[in-house]
C-alpha cells in the first residue's frame, strides 16, 4: 500500500483537498482560471483534451501548479484484451503537463472484441476478471507513475455468473493490484436504492485503508430509478455516507462532479468549499465516532 494513503491535510482536510471536476465545459468558459486561486484541486478527464484539444487551458492549468487528479474514461480496465496504446499515449501527453498528483479510471469496460459499448458498462464479479483488472492496473502503473485509483459504478445490472460480492471484487482488486479505491460515494448510494441494499454494511465490508479518492455528485430519478447525471447538487443521503466514510477512511482528495447542466463557476465552487466545512465540521478527538449531526444541505433545488 502506497504510505500516502495516511497522510491527512490540514484541519482534518484531505491532503489534496476537497476539488471540482473540470469539464471540457467548464474549461472552456472564461472565468475557469479562478478555479486555480479558488479550489484545492481540479480532476481532468484526459480524453477531453486529446490530440491538443484546448491546449491554452492545458497550459494554464501546467503553469498553476494546482493538484490534478487525471481521471480517464475510457481505458477499458476490465476487458481482457491489450490496453489502447494509442489512448495510453494520449492520456500521458496530458497529463505530463500538468502537476498530476493522482490518476484514475472506472471498474468497468468500455470496448469489447475492439468495439466501443458507448458506456460504463458492470464486470462480472469473478477472480479470472479480478486477474485481468490486476494485468491492466500493473501496466498502467509501469506507464503513468502517480498513484492509481480505481473507481466503483452504477451498475445498471448484475452478471448471473458473478462469483463474488461486489465489495470482495473491488477488495480483491485494490489488494491485488495494489491500487487505491476512488470511491464514488453517489454511485455508492444510486446503487444501494437500485439495487435494494444498505450502503452502510457495503462500506463496512470495503477495506477502509484502500479508499484513497472519493467521488461526489448528484444525479436524477426517473420512473423509479437513479441515475447518475453529475447534473445536481450533492444530496444529503450522499453527505450522510461520506461522514461515514471519513469515520474509517483517509482520502487524499474529494472531488464533486457536476459536468451536465451546470451552474456558474462560482456555484461550483461554493459547493466545494461546502464540502470543505462540511469535512472541517467532523469529530477529529475520536474519528471513529458515529456520523455528526447534519449541517444544512446548501442548495435547494431537487437532487435524487
Ligand atoms: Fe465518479
Amino acid at each position: 500500500m502506497n504510505t500516502l494513503y495516511l497522510v491527512e491535510g490540514k484541519d482534518n482536510q484531505p491532503t489534496y483537498g476537497f476539488g471540482l471536476e473540470c469539464s471540457s465545459e467548464l474549461a472552456a468558459r472564461e472565468d475557469a482560471p479562478k478555479l486555480f486561486e479558488e479550489v484545492s484541486s481540479l480532476e481532468l478527464i484526459p480524453e477531453s483534451f486529446f490530440f491538443g484539444k484546448r491546449a491554452d487551458f492545458i497550459r494554464a492549468v501546467g503553469k498553476s501548479q494546482i493538484p490534478i487528479i487525471g481521471h480517464t474514461v475510457e481505458l477499458s480496465i476490465g476487458a481482457d484484451e491489450p490496453l489502447d496504446r494509442r489512448h495510453l499515449d494520449q492520456t500521458k501527453e496530458v497529463l505530463d503537463q500538468v502537476n498530476c498528483v493522482l490518476f484514475s479510471d472506472h471498474l468497468c469496460m468500455t470496448r469489447a472484441s475492439g468495439i466501443e459499448i458507448g458506456q460504463l458498462t458492470t464486470l462480472p464479479f469473478t477472480k479470472s476478471v479480478v486477474d485481468v483488472v490486476c494485468r491492466k492496473v500493473e501496466q498502467i502503473q509501469k506507464e503513468i507513475p502517480q498513484p492509481f485509483m480505481i473507481e466503483n459504478i452504477t451498475n445498471r445490472f448484475l452478471w448471473p455468473q458473478n462469483e463474488l460480492e461486489e465489495t470482495e471484487f473491488i477488495n480483491a482488486v485494490t489488494r491485488k493490484a495494489g491500487c487505491g479505491l476512488l470511491l464514488d460515494v453517489t454511485n455508492l448510494y444510486i446503487n444501494s436504492i437500485n439495487h435494494k441494499f444498505n450502503p452502510f454494511r457495503w462500506l463496512d465490508r470495503i477495506h477502509a485503508s484502500s479508499v484513497m479518492g472519493i467521488h461526489l455528485a448528484g444525479g436524477i430519478k426517473e420512473k423509479g430509478v437513479l441515475y447518475d447525471t453529475h447534473s445536481r447538487c450533492v444530496p444529503k443521503p450522499v453527505w450522510d455516507l461520506l461522514a461515514y466514510v471519513m469515520t474509517k477512511s483517509q482520502p487524499q482528495v474529494i472531488i464533486i462532479e457536476w459536468d451536465q447542466d451546470m451552474p456558474s463557476t462560482d456555484r461550483l465552487i461554493q459547493e466545494a468549499r461546502y464540502g470543505e466545512k462540511f469535512i472541517a465540521s467532523l469529530p477529529r478527538k475520536n474519528p471513529r465516532s458515529r456520523v455528526p449531526k447534519y449541517m444544512p444541505a446548501l442548495a435547494t433545488e431537487a437532487s435524487l
